[in-house]
């Protein structure tokens, strides 16, 4: 392959079988850079899921091709994490349990390092030992993105991560997953319905259109780290994003 892209996504289409045939996604192809934060956004239904998925390796059944590191995507893999919007811990494994269920085989003492210090990076150390029922949403998604980083994923996939938090807790969470990505330079694929949200994190925000899921537009987002979330630069990106999906009538 010709292609030097870090992770490149060529002609993706995805078309779901049964009472109905859905076309899901159709034709997506764009290309990442190592390093770089994607938003993708879109109105309920537009692909958004089925396309992370695809790029995660969890959903094999569609066409085209994504890459990664050259390598074609064809499974989950370590080097891949994954964030969905609900937290989905084990209910009865503690704190530490959960963060350490993807290390099977490792050794104890290595093991326990590296959870704890995942832990600590997600603010939960004096959690440890506390259960799934014991923790509030935005701490059960702490533990979910300690999980999906305790591997050192050079890639994180995260799906409406932070989409049933309350909206102080969700200006948190955004803050503290910059805070980690700019620590490990992991490339980052977030999925998200708010707007904001993508201007507030992103490097470049991919806009998709509905039936069947296609790109609109991808637009850039350079704007200097850290943000201003009432600034005119700011609130420039925001407008471009909204004529996006709403000038342009995405509501298709
Ligand atoms: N497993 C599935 N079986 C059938 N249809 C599906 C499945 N997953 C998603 N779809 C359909 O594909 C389209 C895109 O879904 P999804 O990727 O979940 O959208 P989004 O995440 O943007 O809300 C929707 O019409 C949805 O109903
Ligand atoms: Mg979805």
């Amino acid at each position: 392959m010709t292609n030097k892209a870090f992770i490149s996504v060529e002609n993706v289409s995805r078309v779901f079988t049964g009472e109905n045939t859905v076309t899901a996604i159709q034709d997506v192809s764009f290309t990442m850079n190592k390093g770089e934060f994607l938003c993708i956004v879109g109105q309920s239904g537009c692909g958004k899921s089925t396309l992370l998925r695809i790029m995660a390796g969890i959903d094999p059944s569609h066409e085209g091709v994504v890459s990664i590191n050259g390598e074609v995507v064809k499974k989950p893999d370590k080097t891949r994490g994954v964030v969905f919007q609900e937290a989905r811990l084990l209910d009865w494994m503690n704190v530490c349990s959960n963060v350490g269920f993807p290390l099977q085989g490792m050794e104890k003492d290595a093991k326990k390092k590296l959870v704890e210090e995942y832990v600590t990076l997600v603010g939960l150390t004096d959690f440890k030992k506390s259960y799934p029922r014991e923790l509030s949403g935005g701490m059960a998604q702490r533990v979910s993105i300690a999980r999906a980083l305790v591997n050192k994923p050079e890639v994180l996939f995260m799906d409406e991560p932070f989409g049933a938090l309350d909206y102080m807790t969700k200006i948190n969470m955004q803050n503290e997953l910059l805070r980690i990505r700019e620590k490990s330079r992991m490339t980052v694929i977030f999925v998200t319905h708010d707007i904001d949200e993508a201007v507030y994190l992103s490097d470049r925000i991919l806009v998709m259109s509905k039936n069947p899921g296609r790109i609109k537009e991808i637009i850039d987002n350079p704007m200097p780290r850290p943000r201003d979330r009432n600034s005119e630069a700011f609130l420039n990106v925001r407008k471009q994003v909204y004529d996006c999906f709403f000038i342009n009538n995405v509501m298709d």
